[in-house]
C-alpha cells in the first residue's frame, strides 16, 4: 500500500487531533472517494473489529448468507454446533465466488463451477473427478490445503464482529471499556435476555453519503431541536450528556430523560437490574468504526452501517426487547409497532442531513469544519479516532 500522504494531507489530519477549539474536522479527501477509500478499507475496516450483521438473522443450523465488506466477499453461516462462523467467500479451486444468495446448507456448500464442496467447518470434503474421470482424489493433492479460509469473528450482543486481518487485541479486551460502562444498566448476565423482535424488528435505510457522516451525526445531540422536534419533546437537548470512551473506541451521548408516550397503556418489561433511580436514562453510543447502539430500560437496538462506496451507505436497524414475551407475544405487538415507527421516523429524519453533508464536501473552500467546543466533543472524538488511526500507519 502506498503512503498515506499520497491520499490525504497528513498536516490536515494533525489538525483534527488538536484540542477541540483549534481542531478542524476530517478533510474533504476522506469523503470523496478515489484511492483514499482503499486505504480506509485496509486500516479502518480490515484491521479493526467491525460489524457485518446480527446473529439472529441466521436462525437455523446451516443458514448461510453472503456479505461484501467494501468489496471483500464473505460467507456468514451457522454451523452444526449452532455457532456463527465467517469465511472468505471464494472457492479454493479457481476462485469462483461460492455463495451468491442466502440459503440453508444441508450438508455441504457446493461450488457451482466444478462442484467442489465444503462442509460447515469450511473443510473441503468433495472434489469430483479431481484425478480424472471418476477419480475424486489425485496423488500429491492434499485436500487439507484447500479448505475455506475462516475469518476471526466474535458475537457480542447479537452483533457479528469480524477482524479480517486477524491483528486486533482479543474482542473481550477490546469491548471491556464499553462493557464496564454499561454494567450498571445491564450486568453481563442480563445481556443474554435480549431477544430480536419477532415483528417490527428490522428496517433498512439507504443513505447517499459516506458512512462517517452517519457516525458523526449520531455522536451529537446538538441537532435535536431542529432535526428531531418530536424526539426533542420527550428527550430534550438540555437533558443530554456526552460520552467519550477511553481508550478512544467509542463516543456518543446519553439522555437523563427518555420518556416516549405510546398508546394502549402497556409498557415493555425492563432489564431486571436497570437502576430504578435512573429508569429514564438512555445511551446512544457509536462503537467505531461502523455500529451505533441504543440502550434503554426496556429495549436495545443495533444500527449498523454497511458502507457500499464513498458516497453510499446501507443503514441496518435491528431492535431487541427483554425476553421472548416482549419480543414475540401479541400482547406487545402494538407497542413494538409504535416503537418501530418511532425509530424509523427519527433515523429517517437524519438521512437528508447526512446526505447534505456529503454535498457540502464538494466545496473546495471547506476546511473540515469548526467544532463547538461545548456541543461537538463526541463528534470530535470520532474524527480524532479516524485521524489517529490513519496517522498511526504513516
Ligand atoms: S472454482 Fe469452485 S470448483 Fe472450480
Ligand atoms: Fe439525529
Amino acid at each position: 500500500m502506498e503512503k498515506l500522504s499520497n491520499y490525504v494531507s497528513v498536516e490536515k489530519l494533525d489538525v483534527v487531533c488538536n484540542s477541540i477549539e483549534k481542531a478542524h474536522g476530517l478533510p474533504n479527501e476522506c469523503y470523496l472517494g478515489g484511492d483514499y477509500t482503499k486505504y480506509e478499507r485496509k486500516y479502518l475496516f480490515e484491521d479493526k473489529w467491525v460489524v457485518i450483521g446480527v446473529a439472529s438473522s441466521l436462525k437455523n443450523i446451516g443458514d448461510a448468507t453472503p456479505f461484501n465488506l467494501l468489496g471483500i466477499p464473505l460467507i456468514i453461516l451457522r454451523d452444526k454446533f449452532n455457532k456463527i462462523r465467517v469465511f472468505h467467500n471464494v472457492c479454493s479451486h479457481r476462485g469462483y465466488k461460492l455463495l451468491q444468495e442466502p440459503c440453508r446448507i444441508k450438508n455441504a456448500l457446493r461450488c457451482p463451477y466444478h462442484s467442489w464442496a465444503y462442509d460447515l467447518n469450511g473443510k473441503l470434503i468433495s472434489t469430483p473427478h479431481l484425478g480424472g474421470m471418476d477419480k475424486n482424489d489425485a496423488e500429491g493433492f492434499d485436500k487439507s490445503n484447500s479448505n475455506l479460509h475462516e475469518v476471526r469473528s466474535h458475537i457480542w450482543l447479537d452483533m457479528i464482529f469480524v477482524n479480517i486481518s486477524n491483528n486486533q487485541i482479543p474482542f473481550e479486551e477490546y469491548i471491556n471499556p464499553l462493557n464496564q460502562r454499561w454494567s450498571k444498566f445491564w450486568p453481563e448476565e442480563d445481556q443474554s435476555l435480549i431477544v430480536h423482535a419477532g415483528d417490527s424488528g428490522y428496517f433498512l435505510l439507504e443513505a447517499k453519503c459516506n458512512w462517517k457522516f452517519a457516525i458523526e451525526n449520531y455522536c451529537e445531540s446538538y441537532h435535536l431541536p431542529w432535526v428531531h422536534p418530536g424526539l426533542n419533546s420527550y428527550s430534550k437537548l438540555e437533558d443530554h450528556y456526552h460520552i467519550q470512551g477511553l481508550p478512544n473506541r467509542f463516543a456518543g451521548q446519553g439522555t437523563l430523560v427518555y420518556n416516549p408516550r405510546f398508546e394502549g397503556g402497556e409498557t415493555f418489561p425492563n432489564f431486571p437490574n436497570w437502576p430504578k433511580e435512573n429508569e429514564k436514562i438512555a445511551e446512544y453510543v457509536a462503537l467505531f468504526p461502523n455500529v451505533m447502539l441504543g440502550i434503554h430500560r426496556d429495549h436495545y437496538y443495533v444500527y449498523w452501517l454497511e458502507p457500499i462506496s464513498h458516497n453510499f451507505t446501507k443503514e441496518h436497524m435491528d431492535i431487541y426487547y427483554v425476553g421472548e414475551e416482549a419480543a414475540y407475544s401479541s400482547k406487545f405487538q402494538s407497542l413494538r409497532e409504535q416503537n418501530y415507527k418511532q425509530w424509523h421516523s427519527i433515523q429517517s429524519e437524519d438521512l437528508s442531513i447526512i446526505e447534505g453533508m456529503q454535498d457540502g464536501r464538494q466545496s473546495p473552500i471547506f476546511n473540515g469544519g469548526n467544532f463547538s467546543p461545548i456541543m461537538d466533543n463526541p463528534t470530535h472524538h470520532f474524527n480524532k479516532w479516524v485521524a489517529q488511526e490513519l496517522l498511526s500507519t504513516y
